[in-house]
């Protein structure tokens, strides 16, 4: 259902507000999602802030998004110390405000029937949870809903789509609203590349392999600047684009960065490969933080423009992410790994095998 940013302000300046968080609501969230230590939650289309400052009260640091001014106001008059009060669309913003360290738990309480882009919007908010965190998206049911406010709610294929991107999928019932639980975000659909790469594009489920085969080994060639983003743990995922040779890697490969000048080598496991039709689509899909930490998505674009001329782009872009386990077992790691671990964003941290 679409719904302009004019019309939410203005509706909540009209006095229009939603349906309280219930008590069955609220048992679920005590009950799932008790606050780790320095928990961190994320509210999207947070409204006037009951359920930020309810998840505050569980003893999360809260960060609440919503798009309108005249709900943010009256969160904040309400609720200020509760949650870091940010006004983004969250379908087309920069994320910076975000934290990049990722959330133990996002919540999106009547809003996912709202978005426009829902799975790239859904991809996105997985890419920020830290490892075994979940999205939860509390929605009404069309079925329990009048023909004509229809657009607030999700039937049961448009539940099915929300569930298709994640390895785990809960759904408990809060007095009537549907209350999901999205754990374990799965790449993106293998969408065929255009050009010569499509009939080498293969995906394989992820998964730890103790032992890479040479055969499953790749040799990418990584200039300094970047090798040393990728040693210190703060660049994530490597874009590529899809000739043959890239595009027969797989998921659970092993891939070995080589710095030409100094001949250094540093290997990692292919964890995700996604494939977009161009430089553009991807860097509107990945977090452009975990591909090069130091420049703007508008430089990094600039910057594989530069590198890749038209008839490669052509091939189609893939995004390879992947975190700090090496691959080749043996191997050493560039430093200790307590040091090295250190280095990696929460969110990339699975654990490492020294
Ligand atoms: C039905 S209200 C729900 C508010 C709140 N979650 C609740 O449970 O009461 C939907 C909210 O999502 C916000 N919203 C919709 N699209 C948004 C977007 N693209 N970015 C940020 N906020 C958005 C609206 O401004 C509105 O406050």
């Amino acid at each position: 259902m679409s719904v302009t940013q004019d019309e939410w302000n203005t509706g909540y300046a009209d006095g229009r507000r939603y349906r309280q968080l219930g008590d069955r609501e609220r048992s679920l969230l005590a009950t799932h999602f008790p606050a780790p230590a320095d928990g961190k939650a994320l509210d999207v289309g947070c409204g006037v802030g009951e359920l930020a400052a309810h998840l505050s009260s569980l003893g999360y640091h809260v960060d609440a998004v919503d798009w309108s001014d005249n709900a943010l106001a009256e969160a904040t008059a309400q609720h200020e110390n509760a949650a870091r009060w940010l006004r983004l669309d969250i379908e087309l913003d920069d994320w910076t405000p975000l934290h990049t360290d990722g959330y133990d738990i996002i919540i999106l309480r009547f809003v996912y029937p709202f978005l426009k882009h829902r799975d790239r919007t859904m991809r996105a908010l997985g890419s920020r949870l830290r490892p075994g965190a979940a999205i939860v998206v509390i929605t009404p049911l069309a079925a329990d809903t009048p023909a004509e406010r229809r657009g607030i709610a999700l039937d049961e294929d448009e539940l099915a789509r929300l569930g298709a991107g994640w390895s785990t999928v809960e759904r408990h019932d809060a007095e009537g609203l549907a209350f999901v639980v999205l754990r374990g975000p799965q790449p993106a659909e293998a969408k065929p590349l255009p050009g010569p790469s499509a009939d080498h594009t293969r995906y394989a489920p992820a998964g730890v392999r103790d032992a890479t085969p040479a055969s499953r080994q790749h040799h990418f060639t990584l200039r300094e600047r970047y090798y040393a983003q990728v040693e210190s743990g703060r660049k994530t995922i490597e874009v590529r684009v899809g000739t043959p040779g890239k595009a027969a890697v797989e998921t659970g490969d092993t891939i070995v960065f080589r710095e030409p000048d100094s001949g250094r080598e540093l290997d990692i496991v292919a964890r995700r490969i996604t494939p977009y039709g161009s430089f553009e689509e991807l860097l509107d899909a990945e977090d452009p933080a975990r591909i090069d930490p130091d420049s703007t998505r508008e430089e990094q674009l600039a910057n594989l423009r530069r590198i890749y001329p038209p008839d490669k782009e052509a091939l189609g872009a893939l995004a390879f992410e992947f975190d700090h386990r090496p691959g080749r077992p043996g191997h050493t790691m560039p430093m200790p790994p307590a040091e090295y671990v250190r280095t990696v964003p929460h969110h990339t941290v699975y654990g490492c095998r020294a």
